[in-house]
């Protein structure tokens, strides 16, 4: 039997959900080794040469473009979803690897898909046919079940809650402890607000808070590349 080396990997970012990312690839690798921390990558130039933690901030984009080849894989540390986009559209020309984090103590069911650049934090649950698509992130402890599709750019709160067959537009955030029952749809860069029961779809770019969720603002077509 052989065993794959592990493999070179950078965070971009170096905020809270990055250093979140830091400590799953940490346990992971504690289970088996599976990628060698380089260090962060960070837009702001400011950073460049500090450290978060005890990684390096290397640089910004151009650090990865200038790296001799093979270049290391890349996980979008970034916790707001629009930033994630911008970042990935950013990176697209350089065709980076775009590593798939799942933490060890996470429950993934095994005909669930993951995307590139996917996360699945500590103690989350993705259960049977789920799809979590490209740089879709489900926080610590969430639970999705059978049949969800989370599209691109999409983040799943601590610790919310959504029932089977509930699909999850590009970019929507589902927010801290919310739940959404089964078969609904939240609209594309929609946000659910914190403890929110989510009974009717939410349409597209809306802001629904309460019990049940009620839209409390629409924001403006487009915010999400602003
Ligand atoms: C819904 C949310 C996006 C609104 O943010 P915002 O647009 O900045 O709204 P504001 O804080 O200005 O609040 C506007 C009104 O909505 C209310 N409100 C805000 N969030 C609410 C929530 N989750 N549930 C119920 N009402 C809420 C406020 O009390 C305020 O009411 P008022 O006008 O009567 O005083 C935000 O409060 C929220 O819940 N975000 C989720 C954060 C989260 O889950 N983070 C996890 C990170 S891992």
């Amino acid at each position: 039997m052989t065993t794959a080396a592990p493999r070179e990997l950078v965070i971009y970012g170096g905020g809270g959900h990055a250093r979140e990312a830091v400590d799953l690839v940490r346990a992971l690798n504690a289970v088996r080794p599976t990628f060698t921390l380089l260090g962060h990558l960070d837009d702001d130039a400011a950073r460049h040469g500090t450290t978060v933690g005890d990684l390096p901030v290397l640089g910004g984009a151009a650090w990865l473009a200038e790296r001799p080849a093979p270049a290391p894989a890349v996980f979008l540390g970034l916790g707001a979803n629009a930033v994630r986009r911008r970042v990935a559209d950013r990176l697209h020309a350089l065709d980076v690897e775009f590593a798939t984090l799942v933490h060890p103590s996470a429950v993934v069911a095994a005909d669930a898909t993951l995307g590139p650049g996917a996360l699945v934090a500590a103690g989350a649950v993705v259960s049977v046919a789920v799809r979590v698509g490209a740089h879709a992130h489900v926080n610590v402890g969430a639970t999705v079940s059978h049949d969800v599709a989370l599209a691109p750019f999409t983040h799943v709160a601590p610790g919310a809650h959504l029932a089977g067959n509930v699909h999850v537009d590009e970019g929507a955030d589902v927010g801290i402890g919310a739940a959404v029952i089964q078969g609904r749809r939240l609209g594309a860069w929609s946000v659910v607000g914190a403890g929110a029961a989510v009974v009717r779809d939410v349409p597209p770019n809306a802001v629904a808070v309460g019990v049940p969720a009620r839209v409390a603002r629409v924001r403006a077509d487009g915010w999400q590349l602003a």
